[in-house]
């Protein structure tokens, strides 16, 4: 297994890993591939986007996709999107594919690492394994065309 910076051409191959996972329970998100991939395109074409994939031999079993931005004592890097393959999770590969994202990071200067996870959703014991702590802060949005 190895854990390598993502590059654009990557997009259409972790796009699947994206649409199964957040398909599936507890979001049914409702993706295509087609919309899968301008998301991530977005966040790929962001001249501060940070993303690293784990693959086995040709296979992606995985990925990390976000920015790094300013903040007022240095640089932390916002985490966006976050899976491993359905078919692959429980493995450890998400701790070793999170282990290696913040090496990298950690390598470039950046301080720190923020993501957004529901407080009833899966991932929150994952993240408090891996040493993430809960920050007072709330989500807040407004239909536009309610
Ligand atoms: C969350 C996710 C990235 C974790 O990756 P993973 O490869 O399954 O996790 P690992 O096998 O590396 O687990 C690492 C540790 O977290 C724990 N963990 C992982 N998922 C867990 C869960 N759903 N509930 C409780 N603990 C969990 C594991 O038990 C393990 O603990 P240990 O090291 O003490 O044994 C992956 O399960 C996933 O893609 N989930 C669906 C998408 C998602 O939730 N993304 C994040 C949205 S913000």
């Amino acid at each position: 297994m190895q854990t390598r910076p993502i590059a654009p051409a990557d997009i259409p191959l972790l796009a699947p890993i994206f649409v199964d996972v957040f398909n599936a329970a507890p979001w049914h998100d409702g993706w295509t591939l087609e919309v899968a991939i301008e998301r991530l395109d977005v966040l790929a074409a962001n001249p501060n986007f940070r993303g690293f994939a784990i693959w086995e031999e040709s296979t992606p079993l995985g990925f990390v996709m976000g920015a790094r931005e300013r903040w007022s004592d240095g640089w932390f890097f916002f985490l966006r999107e976050m899976c491993v393959a359905r078919s692959r999770q429980g493995e450890g590969i998400g701790r070793r594919l999170m282990e290696a994202t913040c090496d990298e990071l950690r390598e470039e200067g950046i301080s720190s690492i923020n993501l957004q996870t529901g407080a009833a959703a899966p991932a929150h014991q994952f993240y408090a394994k891996l040493g993430f702590s809960e920050m007072p802060l709330i989500t807040m949005g407004r239909l536009l065309n309610p």
